[in-house]
């Protein structure tokens, strides 16, 4: 059923230059025959990226690089972090609660306070579902 591996690309450290932007060059007054410049937006990373390096920078601290809950932060943690792994865990938990825990942290679905909450994910529902794919993707 799963069929995602990725923890060697994790432990491999994904490095993703993002906003490397140059932003604003100073502005010229518009000359009136100027053709409106193709909108340089900033380089759009893929949800998945963007998870997987969440994942690598932020949540493997305590669930580890491989979501067993052995990273470096999880010492004394008590509960422990989550081990992604265990299939009975993957089984028990909906989509949907994932993705709630990961937005708004422990406290909010009853569980503990130490797994924290991603302000800024809340407005990125496709970066939030690619971790929660990640997560799902981590069982054994
Ligand atoms: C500071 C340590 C810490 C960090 C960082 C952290 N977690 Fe957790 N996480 C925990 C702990 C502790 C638990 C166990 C909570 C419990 O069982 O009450 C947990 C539980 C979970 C669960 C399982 C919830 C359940 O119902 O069993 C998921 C899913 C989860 N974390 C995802 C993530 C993701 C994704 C990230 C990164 C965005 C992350 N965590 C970052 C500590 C952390």
């Amino acid at each position: 059923m799963i069929h995602l591996r990725a923890g060697a690309a994790l432990a491999a450290g994904l490095v993703l230059a993002c906003g490397a932007g140059d932003s604003a060059a100073p502005a010229a007054p518009p000359a009136p025959s100027t053709r409106a410049a193709p909108t340089a937006a900033a380089p759009k990373v893929p949800a998945h990226d963007q998870a997987v390096q969440i994942f690598s920078t932020r949540c493997f601290v305590c669930h580890g690089p491989e979501g067993k809950g052995d990273g470096p932060g999880s010492a004394g943690l008590v509960p422990p972090p989550r081990n992604f792994q265990d299939p009975d865990w993957q089984a028990s938990v909906s989509d949907e609660h994932i993705e709630q825990i990961i937005q708004y942290g422990g406290t909010a679905v009853g569980k503990s306070p130490t797994m924290p909450s991603n302000p800024d994910l809340m407005s990125k529902p496709d970066v939030v579902a690619a971790l929660r794919e990640h997560v799902r993707g981590l069982a054994r």
